[in-house]
């Protein structure tokens, strides 16, 4: 094992009491000088740590006049012994506070320019961060997030090698994967007028190695995804990605499992499979969402067969054309004001819900809410006893079609577990969400869309329904849900190619689209093809939550803006007219004369 470089004997944290009196060499980065007068203190830090030098002009002045020029970010090397800081002067919060060097040669390797900002400081903005984000890099925050992502990468190989799985790289420059975001395209120069799509995600790849008789795959894949971005996405991203052969949900279930556990112990973190699971419908039921966080209750309940009796008519409409009514508890909050209850309101209006209802338990046992009038006494008890209400409480509820309904009562719910924090943030709730939905209704697009992938496989059960009724055929697909953030997902897949055009022809592709997109595949299938299944975790994601950040790019080295942009290197950016000649393309934005 190399554990020196010819310029350094030794990094700054392997050194201890132990050391004492050895001659070492170090070098790194000056990160504080405290001139006393006399005596000059260096603080030298490098990628494990810190470490005290001093310079006294009684003892070495050649190397005290080197130390009083020295600035922050200098790169130094000094060579020196290993001595015993005076008692009175230890700091136990270093670990190496006990010990420090009185150089005896110095040399400064390159001097620093002032930096653009504080590399101590927490609330440098995110854009001068990542504009400067090799000094960024240089923060130990910095360092410990992306040490703790060579944690977990390295026990993930270590659990995937050990399960016996192959690590394979699936090729970059494909044709477009249906993940369903849109795709980054690179245009062909050889190709004249084609264009090569950024991986999604390597499904396809991973399928055809199960075709390929590799039984056992896996890959710390890069995927590219144009959408846009949130705190928990990038446009490029990194899956571990995973697909196994002679296998159900059942054992990709047990697999990711045990990865999870020796993931999270490499951050640390004791966790206990197996995990709950729920399904779909469960989750859309009790939580209001596909990724529910599970670390608090404040679960939904139903009251759509109340609001059928009622005399609310606009609801009962609603409700008799497919909608649904839930309801959600908010203990002690009934003393709101006017304003405050406004605010809820108009929360829930900007969530998308056409309105909100409310029935307010007073402290003095009366009843308040702009719908009694609606509902009869027996309506009223069986709703509270429903709620369990108490005095203090306010009922929420809103009658919607189903997924506005789930999307406006998931966001209440979540909104007050944390204005009222109910959330344990020492929790680690783990959870399976299966048996999704197949597909999916797109608004946007106006069409039926597979709501995993299309390689998903239908629910056995439900294949008889698939052509005539699809949104109610379930799919065997499964997601890992943590904290309420969706850390990975997969499927059971099709591996019939009956069965596969059976599903194109449901999402509404031609012959003609499916031969060109995915004949390759279909014709795979053809030749013995072994029953598969896998799954990705979103390997940013995990990081970022076991480093207890909200944002992924802060477990990314060098990440993107929200405006998918690199603003230390400004791409992406305009190119000459001359390579887009080449690529046989034409802007309709001038370039720059180069
Ligand atoms: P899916 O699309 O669910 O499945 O992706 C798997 C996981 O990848 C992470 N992820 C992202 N992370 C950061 N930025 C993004 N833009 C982003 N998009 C997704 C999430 C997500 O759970 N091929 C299938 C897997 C399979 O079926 O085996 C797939 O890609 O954590
Ligand atoms: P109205 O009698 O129309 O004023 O409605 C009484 C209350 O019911 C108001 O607070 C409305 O915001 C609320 N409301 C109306 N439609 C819905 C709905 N679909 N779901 C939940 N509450 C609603």
């Amino acid at each position: 094992m190399i554990t020196k470089t010819s310029m350094k004997t030794h990094y700054n944290e392997t050194l201890s009491i132990k050391n004492i009196n050895e001659t070492v060499t170090l070098a790194g980065w000056v990160s504080a000088v405290r001139d006393l007068g006399g005596i000059i203190f260096v603080e030298l830090r490098d990628k494990t740590g810190y470490f005290q030098l001093v310079a006294d002009p009684q003892i070495n002045p050649t190397v005290h006049k080197v130390f009083s020029g020295l600035k922050d970010e200098y790169v130094i090397q000094v060579t020196g012994k290993v001595t015993k800081r005076p008692p009175e002067t230890y700091n136990a919060s270093l670990a190496t506070g006990e010990i420090e060097i009185y150089p005896e040669h110095v040399e400064i390797f390159s001097e620093a320019k002032l930096l653009p900002f504080e590399l101590s400081s927490e609330d440098t903005k995110e854009d001068i961060r990542l504009k400067y984000r090799y000094l960024d890099i240089r923060r130990p925050n910095m360092v410990k997030n992306l040490k703790l992502r060579h944690d977990i990468v390295r026990a993930i190989r270590n659990y995937m090698n050990e399960s016996d799985f192959m690590e394979i790289e699936t090729p970059i420059l494909i044709n477009t994967t249906p993940e369903g975001a849109r795709d980054y395209l690179v245009p062909s120069r050889v190709q004249e007028g084609k264009f090569y799509a950024l991986p999604q995600s390597p499904q396809i790849f991973k399928q055809l190695l199960m075709v390929g008789g590799l039984e056992k795959y896996y890959q710390i894949a890069r995927c590219f995804r144009d959408e846009d971005l949130r705190a928990d996405r990038q446009p490029e991203f990194t899956q571990v990605d995973i697909e196994m052969s002679f296998v159900n949900q059942e054992d990709i279930i047990n697999l990711t499992e045990g990865l999870l556990k020796e993931a999270f112990k490499a951050a640390g973190v004791e966790i206990n499979p197996p995990f709950e699971r729920i399904t779909w419908q469960e989750a859309m039921d009790r939580f209001g969402s596909d990724k529910p966080d599970a670390r608090f209750g404040l679960e939904l309940f139903d009251i759509s067969d109340i609001l059928l009796e009622s005399t609310f008519e606009p609801v009962k409409e609603t409700l008799k054309n497919g909608g649904i009514a839930k309801a959600i508890k908010i203990p002690g909050i009934a003393g709101y004001s006017r304003k405050e209850m406004d605010d809820v309101r108009a929360m829930a209006i900007s969530f998308g819900a056409k309105g909100l209802a409310w029935i307010t338990y007073m402290e003095d046992g009366t009843i308040k809410s702009p719908i009694l009038k609606f509902l009869t006494e027996e309506q009223i008890t069986t709703l509270q006893k429903r709620a369990d209400a108490k005095p203090g409480d306010i009922v929420f509820f809103v009658a919607d079609n189903p997924k506005t309904t789930y999307d406006v009562m998931g966001r209440f719910r979540l909104f007050f577990g944390q204005k009222l924090n109910l959330i344990d943030e020492n929790k680690h709730a783990l959870l399976w969400v299966v048996d999704f939905p197949m597909f999916e209704f797109s608004q946007e697009f106006n069409k039926v869309q597979a709501m995993h992938h299309p390689f998903t496989s239908p629910n056995l059960e439900d294949l008889d329904k698939m052509e005539t009724e699809p949104l109610k055929c379930r799919s065997i697909a499964y997601d890992i849900v943590y904290n309420g953030t969706e850390l990975g997902g997969g499927s059971v897949r099709i591996h019939s190619s009956e069965v596969q055009q059976k599903v194109f022809k449901v999402l509404g592709l031609t012959e003609e689209e499916v031969e060109q997109k995915f004949g390759f595949m279909l014709t795979a299938f053809q030749y013995g093809t072994p029953p598969h299944a896998g799954l990705a975790i979103g390997l940013d994601r995990l990081v970022a939550l076991l480093a207890k950040q909200t944002s992924i790019r802060e477990v990314i080295a060098f990440p993107k803006n929200s405006a998918a942009k690199c603003l230390m290197t400004n791409a992406p950016a305009l190119v000459s007219e001359e390579q887009l000649r080449e690529l046989h393309l034409k802007s309709t934005v001038k370039a720059p004369i180069h």
